[in-house]
């Protein structure tokens, strides 16, 4: 029987989640959503999201890994063989549904993220390299479409892979199997440098910011709270889907990662450590960016509602314009930028990867084999990747990355919910965290995870379906949405029911 593998210790765990949930989205998600709900008034239903979904699912799933010992689908599959034992100790002829699907469910819309994810890694490897040279000086929109993403007219012009591209992406993944392939005590030491270190430069970031002229005009648009936007239910809906991408929940990485915690570990005080410093580093992030949008308005002259965007445009035109208008040392702070980038989203990328690996470990009880399985799916992703690689790549990743956020992440976590809460003992499941945590869980915690999230994410799932039927995301032609999006979404839940069909006997053999 092989032995678990384990963290060297809590810190080294807090680390890696913390290195996991802090990443892009900290930097171009959630100054944007923000900005667009309501300014500083945004931080009301974003801390509320937080403390009723955010808080309240991290620990179900630390519980979930730590307790069940295994990865999403594995936990979900005992949690599911518990329950059956429980009913048909009463009643012989009672039967109850297996839930691993769901496991693999999120282990899938999580790899279609690092597909995505990786690619974007490789464009900030690739504008790493352009900011010795500032190449971009100048022309910033049409260095990044055309110069480097050679953008094809529409989805369904894919053109040739571009060759830069292509060896940022290998970098990326070469990395990533680098950091996993040799267990967690690696992740563990990696993280002791990702998490630290753009925070540092983020420091720096905001430092010069803030010392630009029209920095306080950017900064008061970040934060001057308009209260009426809190009656719009988008600003909740944006909160709630903020919260569990920067999170890093219904990925099934932190339950994988919880499941190399020992079995009787804390779990509370780890979730409120975990969410209260991504909500912090997202906070720090704001200011780093709008402080130099501030000094762009000035520069430029155009309204900052003009220069405010989110996403892709931010990262690598909107940011680069500012760098290229700074009065010295623009090259410096090119690098500071993008190296900031690939250390934020290192950790993130290579957590989604140890989920999905944990989890065909578990299955097929691989784990004495983990650098080939790692091995494996690296290639596999670096192979799906080059879709993203060609000039109609950003289109492709546009979709993939709106279908997930909408349809992935949230709705797994709605599952979770259901599940523990209504096939699964939840109050023996809190007396169980509350026996080996720091920080006791009332009985709201069953409350919010019976009742009040479920409800919030069935709101936020009707709303997402509506909106998508009536418009199409971003003009797209249909038959791109259906392919890219639609397609992928309904492919990952019949992949998990597949993946939950197949038996395997190792299942049964590790560790608990
Ligand atoms: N939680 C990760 C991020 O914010 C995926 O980028």
């Amino acid at each position: 029987m092989a032995l678990r593998d384990r963290w060297n210790n809590r810190f080294a765990f807090v680390m890696a989640a913390v290195g996991s949930a802090v990443g892009l989205g900290n930097v171009w998600r959630f100054p944007f959503v923000c900005y667009d709900s309501g300014g500083g008034a945004f931080l009301i239903p974003f801390f509320v999201a937080l403390f009723t979904a955010g808080i309240p699912l991290m620990i179900l799933e630390y519980a979930l890994g730590q307790r069940m010992q295994g990865s999403a689908p594995h936990a979900l599959f005992k949690v599911s063989q518990i329950r059956k034992a429980e009913r048909r100790a009463k009643d012989p002829k009672k039967s109850s549904p297996n839930w691993e699907w769901v496991g693999w469910w999120a282990l899938l819309v999580g790899s279609t993220i690092s597909f995505y994810y990786a690619v974007i890694m490789s464009w900030a490897f690739n504008y790493l390299y352009h900011s010795l040279k500032v190449s971009w000086a100048g022309n910033e929109s049409g260095f990044f479409y055309q110069t480097f993403l050679r953008l094809s007219e529409g989805p369904g012009v894919l053109g040739g892979v571009s060759l830069p591209i292509v060896i940022g992406l290998a970098i990326t993944w070469i990395l990533i199997y680098f950091i996993i392939s040799k267990g967690v005590g690696r992740v563990g030491k990696v993280v002791m440098i990702t998490v630290p270190l753009p925070v540092l430069l983020m420091v720096i970031l905001v430092i010069r910011g803030v010392t630009l002229p029209g920095a306080i005009e950017g900064l008061s648009y970040y934060l001057t709270p308009d209260f009426s936007k809190l009656l719009d239910p988008k600003v909740w809906l944006a909160a709630y889907s903020q919260v569990f991408f920067s999170l890093s929940l219904g990925f099934g990485i932190l339950i994988a990662y919880a499941s190399y915690m020992p079995k009787d570990s804390e779990i509370t005080n780890n979730a409120f450590l975990t969410s209260l410093a991504d909500a912090g580093i997202s906070f720090l992030g704001g200011f780093a960016v709008f402080s130099t949008l501030g000094y762009l308005t000035q520069a430029t002259g155009s309204p900052i509602t003009e220069v405010a965007k989110g996403g892709p445009g931010l990262a690598f035109v909107i940011y680069p314009t500012v760098i290229s208008k700074l009065p010295w040392l623009q090259g410096f702070f090119g690098v500071v930028f993008f190296l900031m980038l690939l250390t934020l989203g290192i950790d993130s990328a290579f957590s989604i990867v140890e989920g999905v690996c944990t989890g065909i470990q578990d299955k097929w009880g691989l784990h004495r084999h983990k650098s080939k399985v790692a091995f494996v799916f690296c290639l596999v992703g670096f192979i799906i990747g080059l879709l993203f690689c060609t000039k109609g790549g950003l289109y492709w990743l546009d979709i993939a990355d709106h279908w997930v956020n909408n349809f992935g992440l949230a709705v797994v976590g709605l599952f979770e919910c259901i599940i523990i809460g209504y096939f699964f003992n939840i109050g023996a499941f809190r007396k169980e965290i509350n026996s080996v945590s720091e920080i006791q869980l009332g009985k709201w915690w069953e409350i919010t995870i019976k009742y009040f999230t479920p409800l919030v994410l069935v709101i936020f799932l009707i709303w997402n379906i509506v909106t998508e039927i009536r418009t199409a995301y971003e003009g797209y032609p249909l038959w791109a949405l259906i392919l890219g999006g639609w397609a992928v979404s309904i492919g990952a839940i019949v992949g998990g029911i597949i993946l939950m069909k197949i038996r395997t006997k190792h299942r049964e053999e590790f560790n608990v």
